[in-house]
């Protein structure tokens, strides 16, 4: 894993936009893997700003989502499919046969892995993949626990997750207790992994990718298992690690982003 480290959000959010972009602009039929949460949504603006600016074109781009609620309509306000569209899609001028989504309100969810799936190994798995940081280690909704050979799965949601979460629903009880995630498994036959970390309440999980061994109860210390991971963590995120006593034999690339 490299670990770059930015002043702030913002800088996180240039480099990661940086990292797409390219990716964009050397494969106009691209997999783009994509995350929802706080941390990319300023990623997803400068992509918008970008396209608006620059004439990036997206018509060709394909994009997968790692994660769904489970029981919320796709045009919920808090459903992940309406993020997607209000921070990136409706922006940017990508078809809409393209956007691949798990459907949370598909009547039988276990064909709705199955098929999500099957649309994962005819698109090609992604050329770069987004990924947030669950305070528990979570990658997707990958919870603690997880078989890192699943492939895309119900999973239940950690009572630590629906709190952390509930800052975006009217109250923790409105929180969907189940998901359906992409599994390890599959996030990790993508080709390059951007892992962002921003904020101190990440700083401890910070901490523990870079100095705890692979184990399920900690499903992001999978990335150790693959070749080409970027983590972009802020200054706030890197409070914990730079007090770590061996912060020394870790490599950090020291970005001067704002
Ligand atoms: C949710 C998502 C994850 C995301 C995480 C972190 O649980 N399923 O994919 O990484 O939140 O969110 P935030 O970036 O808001 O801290």
């Amino acid at each position: 894993m490299r670990l770059y480290v930015t002043k702030n959000h913002e800088g996180l959010s240039e480099l990661a936009a940086a990292y797409v972009l390219d990716v964009v602009k050397t494969k106009s039929t691209a997999v783009l893997g994509l995350a929802t949460g706080g941390t990319p949504e300023r990623t997803y603006q400068l992509l918008v700003e970008d396209h608006i600016k620059n004439k990036t074109s997206y018509k060709h781009i394909k994009t997968v989502n790692l994660d769904e609620y489970v029981g919320l309509s796709s045009n919920h306000n808090m459903s992940y499919r309406k993020y997607m569209h209000e921070k990136l899609f409706k922006h940017i001028d990508i078809c809409d046969a393209n956007i691949h989504i798990p459907n949370g309100a598909a009547e039988d969810i276990n064909e709705e892995c199955k098929r999500y799936d099957y649309n994962l190994d005819k698109l090609g798995y992604p050329d770069i993949q987004i990924l947030g940081l669950g305070q528990n280690g979570h990658i997707g909704f990958n919870e603690p626990g997880s078989d890192f050979s699943q492939s895309t799965h119900l999973t239940k949601l950690t009572e630590s997750t629906r709190i952390a979460n509930a800052r975006f629903f009217p109250s923790v009880e409105d929180v969907p207790v189940y998901a359906i995630t992409m599994g390890i498994a599959s996030i990790l036959k993508s080709k390059k992994i951007l892992l962002l970390v921003s904020g101190q309440r990440k700083a401890n999980t910070l901490l523990r990718l870079f100095t705890e061994e692979v184990h399920t109860q900690f499903p992001c210390s999978a990335l150790n298992l693959h070749d080409d991971v970027v983590v972009i963590a802020d200054e706030a995120a890197m409070i914990e690690l730079r007090r770590f006593k061996e912060y020394d034999s870790i490599t950090v690339e020291q970005t001067d982003r704002v």
